[in-house]
């Protein structure tokens, strides 16, 4: 066991000994950090010791995950006092040796109560020390312990600069111990799979299992980070736009991963405004979202799939294998298939069904309740009032007309996503018998081609597009809406237009989200195919 002298004038840091030549951590290494410290104490009446700790202030050592008294084992060890009468007040190394220094409370405590100083010997072993202390104390001098990492269930994954690789092993295995919620510690290594946006990873210590359970935004999801994209630090902005969904909207989410935009959605039908203009009874839960959520990688398809399932929002959210630009084309036609309106009509029963469920069993509840409260004919009342909201519900249809139109498109994909914006480029046209006559003849003579800008007077909601882009520029936001505008070929109206920072992703490079109201000019416009026809 290594001990320690304090001789310096800055305040004293506790820290393991120095183990520069460890490059394993068993049992046998983990002796190597333990480490025993001479410290100033008070040895006080045990009765007296919350007294002492209160005065004590500042001048207590105040160690995290360390207690400020403790047994006086010194002295009934050598059997001098019987154990439990006395105990040991911790104080700071610089304690001050002159009593006229001492705050004048303690000092009073420490003569009422003949309390002595000495020194006490404070010993703290591997488990005690944080995976930074143990890391540094291993790697070389100069090496600062790597940063914070992130984790996805039981795996933390770390991005190691060049470095620290040599000590890559020792690194996980300090990570793994000391964070017993982790199995498995993963390194990302420089390459990106530049399409499906995964990292590739090398196992560093633990489990070689990289399927993750995750939670967030009332959502659990699996997920396996060596083949599929997935970043904690989205979890904001995942619920910033769940939040602003309206209920019972429509949402297409075009670069889906594994569901945390689509999943939510689905789950948290209560977030977000009421639909706007619709009457809704406060007293019913809102309606269902449904969502179509797509990803080109299919092992992420397959992971959706499968968390659309584990959250029990099947036929509300329903996953696709496409190309974005496919997708996108593809989903006005989508939102009208039997398919996915049955699929939609299957769930808001289903909904309906489970609140109606959780209804009845409050009911029953309450009537058990009132009958435990002897009272009879209250018992009676509330049977009856049971059996009307179960053929109330049965006999009610679902709206499905809401579900027909789309409100909301998520496109993350921020190195790319701005160019799928030509696949909006005509997406109404299919649908312009449904125009009002005078509308119709602005926006289908290619000629004189004038489309209203508003959807006002339109059948259909013009959907918002949330498209996600990255900028380097001084002005991010001004950058990105310019992006914007140049891949839609059109100016945006300031009114329909905002772009929200998400986080910065490296020096001078932030992740901004653009949100507009797709301009009727575009629902409309042309398209390449059409005009080559
Ligand atoms: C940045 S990730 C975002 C995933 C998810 N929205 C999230 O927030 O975690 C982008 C996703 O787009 C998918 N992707 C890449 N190219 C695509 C394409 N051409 N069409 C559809 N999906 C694509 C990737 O597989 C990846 O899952």
């Amino acid at each position: 066991m290594a001990s320690t002298q304090d001789t310096a004038q800055t305040p004293f840091k506790f820290r393991p000994p120095d183990n520069k030549g460890v490059t394993e951590i068993n049992d046998e290494s983990k002796k190597l950090f333990c480490a025993s410290f001479q410290v100033p104490a008070l040895r006080v009446p045990a009765a007296a010791t919350n007294a002492f700790l209160k005065a004590g202030g500042e001048y207590l050592l105040n160690l995290p995950r360390c207690r400020s008294a403790v047994e006086d084992t010194a002295h009934h060890q050598s059997g001098d006092v019987a154990k439990g009468q006395h105990r040991i007040v911790l104080l700071r190394k610089d304690f001050p040796s002159d009593p006229s220094l001492i705050p004048t409370r303690l000092r009073d405590l420490i003569s009422q109560h003949a309390a002595a100083l000495v020194e006490h010997t404070l010993t703290l072993d591997y488990s005690y020390w944080t995976p930074e202390d143990i890391l540094r104390s291993i790697l070389p001098a100069g090496l600062q312990p790597p940063g914070s990492f992130e984790t996805a269930g039981h795996i933390a994954h770390l991005n190691l600069r060049d470095e620290y690789l040599p000590y890559k092993s020792l690194i996980g295995k300090v990570i793994l111990d000391k964070n017993k919620q982790l199995r498995t510690v993963v390194n990302k290594l420089d390459s990106i799979d530049t399409e499906f946006r995964f990292f590739k990873l090398e196992i560093l210590a633990g489990d070689d299992d990289t399927v993750a359970e995750v939670r967030e935004s009332n959502s659990r999801f699996l997920l396996d980070i060596r083949r599929v994209y997935w970043n904690s630090r989205l979890q904001f902005e995942h619920e910033r736009l769940v939040r602003l969904f309206h209920h019972g909207c429509v949402v297409c989410d075009v670069f889906a991963g594994v569901g945390p935009f689509a999943v939510p959605a689905a789950v948290n039908a209560s977030w977000g405004p009421a639909a706007p203009g619709v009457e809704t009874n406060p007293s019913a839960p809102p309606p269902s979202r449904l969502v179509l959520a797509n990803d080109l990688n299919p092992v992420a398809h397959e992971y959706l799939a499968r968390n659309v399932a584990l959250n029990g929002v099947e036929g509300q959210v329903v996953p696709y294998n496409l190309d974005g630009r496919e997708f996108v084309r593809r989903s006005l036609g989508e939102l009208g298939s039997e398919r996915v309106q049955n699929g939609i009509k299957e769930a808001v029963k289903r909904s309906k069904r489970r609140a109606r469920e959780r209804e009845q069993a409050l009911a029953a509840r309450k009537r058990k309740r009132d009958t435990d409260d002897d009272s009879d004919a209250k018992g009676r009342r509330e049977k009856s009032g049971t059996s009307q909201v179960s053929s109330d519900a049965d006999t009610e249809t679902v709206d499905i007309a809401r579900y027909r139109w789309p409100h909301h498109y998520v496109m993350n994909l921020p190195a790319t996503a701005v160019e799928f914006l030509d696949s909006f480029d005509g997406i109404y046209r299919p649908y312009i018998s449904l125009l009002a006559p005078d509308v119709r003849s602005r926006v289908e003579d290619p000629e004189h081609y004038d489309p209203p800008e508003s959807a006002e007077g339109m059948p259909f909601p013009m959907p918002m597009i949330h498209v996600h882009c990255f900028s380097r520029s001084e002005d991010p936001e001004v950058d990105a809406i310019q992006l914007v505008e140049k891949h839609l070929r059109c100016q945006l109206p300031p009114g329909s237009v905002t772009a929200h920072r998400v986080r910065d992703v490296a020096p001078r490079k932030e992740m901004i989200c653009v949100s507009f109201v797709l301009p009727v000019s575009v629902a409309f416009r042309h398209n390449k195919d059409e005009k080559k026809t």
